[in-house]
């Protein structure tokens, strides 16, 4: 359950305050969408968002892009201790788009120890697009375990626990229009 005082949050019992507050992810949103405008301008770039945590950065994101441009999804395994471990990443639902020759920005919420990102654009590339990028809306270098390298970074964060604008604590808080970071302290 979420409950709301002020700039905090009450989830599954954790206390999180307000890390990124709204405007200043819209600001962030709008200047990565200006930047992907301005590189991809006569292109039709297609957007691969991660299900499910990308869907709110990903349909905020398009919504200020201005040149044409496609979506799909994939969606991996949910986040849990074997791929934290092994390393090993399963596929629960396939890009349905064929991206041979095309160009592919793979959008993310948060790229963590870089695993799925890495596996990702393997996978994608093994499909031959034209170019193959990537916009994530958060970045945890602290906790990266490989070399993925990020084309259009949101902002780099510590690597604490955060939770809002789709990413979610047990599969809640996701609604959260702000982004918040656990408060170790609990007050
Ligand atoms: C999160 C996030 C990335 C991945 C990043 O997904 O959306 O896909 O973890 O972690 P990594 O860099 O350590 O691989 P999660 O598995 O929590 O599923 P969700 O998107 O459905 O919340």
């Amino acid at each position: 359950m979420v409950s709301e005082e002020g700039r905090s949050v009450v989830i599954n019992g954790e206390r999180f305050r307000v890390y990124l507050d709204r405007e200043t992810i819209e600001r962030r949103v709008r200047d990565i969408a200006d930047a992907i405008s301005r590189d991809y301008e006569g292109k039709t770039p297609i957007f691969i968002g991660v299900l499910n945590g990308a869907f709110i950065f990903l349909a905020d994101l398009m919504r200020h892009v201005r040149i044409d441009c496609e979506v799909d999804f994939l969606k991996l395994s949910s986040y849990g201790a074997e791929r934290i471990t092994s390393g090993k990443v399963r596929e629960l639902k396939r890009i349905d788009a064929d991206i041979e020759n095309r160009h592919v920005i793979v959008v993310e919420d948060i790229v963590d120890t870089g695993l799925s990102m890495d596996w990702i654009m393997d996978h994608l590339a093994e499909h031959r697009p034209a170019s193959l990028s990537t916009a994530v809306l958060l970045h945890k270098p602290d906790a990266s375990r490989t070399k993925v390298s990020l084309d259009y970074v949101g902002f780099r964060i510590e690597n604490k626990f955060v939770v809002g604008y789709g990413l979610d604590y047990a599969q809640v808080g996701r609604h959260l229009p702000d982004l918040y970071m656990l408060d170790p302290s609990g007050q």
